[in-house]
């Protein structure tokens, strides 16, 4: 299935988070669980340079928690400090703070033996769009923050949430670009929601799931809809959703749209159980 892209504007993007990371001694970086490299952008390395990081994997509450695991280990291997999150509901979100130091620790000594003491860490938080960089922003810096920047007689600027007396954070997020040359990763992110739907054939895609998920969690696929004949044809499994699900059209045929919608609903919303969509071993 071919995914058609419009990364209209991506160069716009690319250009101002170059100039927002010039800003910042840390980038916070939120990957989508379910899909942590697909849901990356190839290019963050280069643009993160001589920067402390951090990866959140967000909306882990959605995804596989052995998988998680896993991939807390692939990105700990990668030398950057990761945490699983789950921007939602707060999971998560206390193990930042005390991370960020450790992360920034080379920049603080360097600081330090200078002389400049207690600056707070500046940091910012980018990804793709739809990984949940809003409501992490919302949830972490919560009420009590206070906001900086625009100051009377200084150009209207970025605006800085003071978190707390050792950290400070870029009130916009930086948005990302995924791989969108690469038609796996169009996949997956169409598979979580995050490319409009209405440029996808809804069908077509739903039996692309379906063969991943018969792969990797058949039992899920098969309790979640009462499964009962075996098969492997993803086809004759959204009939079988359809029937049982009663998706049917005006002369009783099944409708096998609504089954797919039915599907993607559940996938996304959690409803079929924890799913992670890419390993990082298939990644290696
Ligand atoms: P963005 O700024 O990166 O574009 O993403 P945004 O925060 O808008 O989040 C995109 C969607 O993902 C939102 O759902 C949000 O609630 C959901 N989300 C963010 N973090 C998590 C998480 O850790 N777990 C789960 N389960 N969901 C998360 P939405 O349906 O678009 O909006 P709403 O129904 O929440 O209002």
């Amino acid at each position: 299935m071919n995914i058609q892209w419009y990364p209209g504007h991506m160069t716009k993007a690319k250009r101002a988070m170059k100039e927002d990371i010039k800003l910042i001694d840390l980038v916070i970086e939120l990957v989508d669980a379910r899909v942590p490299l697909s849901s990356r952008n190839p290019d963050i390395d280069e643009l993160a340079k001589g920067k402390g990081r951090m990866v959140l994997l967000n909306k882990a509450d959605l995804a596989d928690e052995r998988q998680n695991e896993a991939w807390m280990a692939y990105f700990k291997e990668k030398g950057l400090h990761v945490v699983k999150v789950n921007a939602r509901s707060g999971m998560g979100l206390k193990q930042i703070t005390p991370l960020v130091q450790e992360a920034c620790r080379e920049k603080l000594e360097r600081d330090r033996k200078r002389g400049i003491l207690n600056r707070p860490v500046r940091t910012m938080v980018v990804g793709i769009p739809n990984v949940g960089k809003s409501t992490f922003i919302n949830s972490f810096a919560g009420k009590a923050c206070t906001k900086t920047g625009n100051k009377p007689g200084v150009t209207k600027g970025n605006q800085w949430i003071r978190l707390n007396k050792t950290l400070e954070l870029l009130d916009t997020p930086g948005i990302l670009w995924p791989k969108f040359e690469d038609q796996q990763v169009g996949l997956n992110l169409a598979f979580i929601g995050s490319i409009n739907d209405e440029i996808i054939d809804k069908e077509e895609l739903a039996l692309e799931l379906l063969r991943r998920l018969q792969k990797g969690y058949p039992a899920q696929l098969a309790e979640r809809y009462g499964l009962e004949q075996e098969t492997e044809d993803p086809y004759v499994i959204l009939t079988q959703i359809a029937q049982i699900r009663g998706c049917l059209l005006k002369r009783n045929e099944l409708d096998t749209k609504k089954a797919a919608n039915l599907l993607f609903d559940d996938f996304r919303s959690g409803k079929l159980g924890r799913i992670t969509l890419e390993t990082p071993k298939a990644a290696e």
